[in-house]
């Protein structure tokens, strides 16, 4: 079959897939020299768009998974990028079309997810529908892919790119938002946390049914400890946590999913301002201990994505980019028949504390910068440890959202900012969710290198900036350039060589 790229803001402009694997050895550096001793590679993953679902649409959240990965070694760089060959991918490779039909994919508008429940015949059967294009991320010696909901994870070769197959702990997990379809069929968090000394993972599984939320401990040897939230107080969208060196704190916010919404018509999330902010304190080091419920009076504030945890003698004190309601198209925004782009084209965010009285239970909210910022990173040796320095994506306020153009460098003990401009107003491009390298393995929280995907989608090429963090302000050190659009990446993660 044979279809032209479809006119829709998922796939126009920075979201235009780049639908070929490339390889590129050395790639071309055109500013600066590559630091010699970065031994590692930045990891991306992403929805690509392959082509039209069975009912011809093209929503996000059903397009494949690419994976793109950075090689660095010796000052040198390549490139990689191939696609994630979920059991999705590879039946629909086999049929050449797509097999799914998406209770959200026929709306033709915004509600249009690609999350819902998918219409199930003789072939797809025992498919699970997800694809795993959310996060990426280092695991036992090998990068774990996982799309959060509807597939299990699965194993990608840091140096390859291939797809090795469905993580060997994917039998513990729990079902997500659909009925379970297989063997193995369990869903995985997309922004698990984890002990770089101990090599444990800290995730879960969420969903629109009770307990709503299950944990699942994954530990270096490769065994799972899982616990159902019983008390969970209702069907949050739980995309992230923070972790401290006691707690798995896991967020419960009005941002809600549930599958049967698209019976009615809605989009699968839903914006429900009227429940309360919930905090879950899960013991980190006895799973089946007790759990603390921090039942706040915050307004209804969302947090996306976590930035760090510090616990301060007994205050608790969590930073994160803080949303005055979730940047995803909802019916409180829009109508039937209106399209529209994800994200951060829909709300804008700003650095904000929670911070939590361990005493009294109570959480006071606080703003602690003017500058619109999401996309947060974090020194991840130090997950769990608490850390001083964040790395976020930021820029302007524009209409109900926000333009993403600069990097930001937090000192969140000081609370103070750095900034420096990686596009000005004529640039078309994309600047992506960073990731922080350490510049020695032994380096001090924070002290290294911060590289930046940028996709200039205007002119067609790919480009990564590294910048010292001993100074951001001065501009990258270094550039590198892909002859080709890279298309958009949402979450990825450095994965050191060295040790
Ligand atoms: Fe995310």
């Amino acid at each position: 079959m044979s279809y032209a790229i479809p006119d829709t803001v998922a796939t126009k402009g920075p979201f235009t897939p780049m639908r070929f694997e490339a390889t590129v050895e050395e790639c071309i550096v055109t500013h600066g020299e590559i630091p010699k001793d970065l031994y590692g590679g930045i990891y991306r993953t992403g929805p690509c768009w392959k082509r039209p679902t069975a009912q011809g649409g093209t929503p996000l959240l059903a397009m494949d998974g690419m994976v793109q990965g950075l090689v660095f070694e010796n000052g040198r760089a390549d490139f990689r990028n191939r696609w994630i060959r979920t059991p999705k991918y590879l039946l629909e490779e086999k049929h050449g079309r797509s097999m799914f039909e998406y209770s959200d994919g026929g709306f033709g508008d915004y509600r249009d997810y690609g999350y819902g429940t998918v219409k199930r015949t003789k072939e797809n059967a025992h498919t699970p529908q997800g694809t795993n294009f959310i996060n990426i991320f280092p695991h036992r010696g090998e990068l774990v892919a996982s799309g959060e909901l509807g597939s299990p994870p699965n194993v990608i070769d840091p140096i390859t790119l291939e797809t090795k197959g469905i993580v060997d702990w994917a039998p513990a997990l729990t079902r997500g938002i659909h009925d379970q379809v297989c063997f193995g069929d369990g869903a995985f968090c997309a922004h698990p946390k984890w002990d770089e000394d101990s090599g444990t993972l800290y995730g879960w599984t969420y969903g629109d049914q009770k307990p709503f939320v299950t944990m699942h401990y994954i530990h270096a040897d490769g065994s799972v400890q899982s616990r159902p939230l019983d008390d969970a107080p209702y069907n949050a969208v739980a995309h992230d946590i923070w972790l401290t060196p006691e707690w798995v704190v896991m967020p419960f916010q009005p941002f809600i999913i549930d599958a049967k919404r698209n019976a009615k018509g809605l989009a699968v999330f839903g914006w429900e301002p009227d429940l309360p902010v919930v905090l879950a304190l899960i013991p980190r080091h006895n799973l089946q201990g007790e759990i603390r419920w921090i039942n706040t009076d915050l307004p209804p504030q969302y947090v996306m994505h976590t930035l760090a945890a510090n616990v301060q003698g007994d205050k608790l004190v969590l930073d994160a980019p803080v949303f005055q309601e979730p940047p995803f198209p909802m019916e409180n925004n829009f109508s039937p028949g209106d399209q529209a782009a994800l994200f951060f084209s829909n709300a804008a965010s700003y650095l904000g504390r929670w911070t939590v009285d361990l005493t009294t239970g109570e959480t006071k909210a606080e703003q602690l910068s003017d500058l619109p910022s999401e996309i947060g990173k974090v020194d991840q040796r130090y997950y769990g440890k608490g850390h001083r320095y964040g790395f976020q994506i930021g820029g302007q306020p524009k209409r109900r959202g926000m333009r993403m153009d600069s990097l930001i460098r937090n000192d969140l003990d000081k609370c103070t900012e750095e900034v420096y401009r990686i596009r000005d107003d004529k640039g078309l491009a994309a600047v992506l969710e960073g990731s922080f390298a350490p510049r020695t393995i032994d380096a001090p929280e924070g002290d290294g290198y911060f590289i930046v995907p940028v996709a200039w989608w205007g002119e067609r090429k790919g480009e990564f900036q590294i910048f010292d963090t001993d100074d951001i302000t001065a501009g990258p050190i270094c550039k590198i350039e892909l002859p080709f659009h890279m298309g958009w990446t949402p979450h990825g993660h450095w994965m050191d060589f060295r040790d």
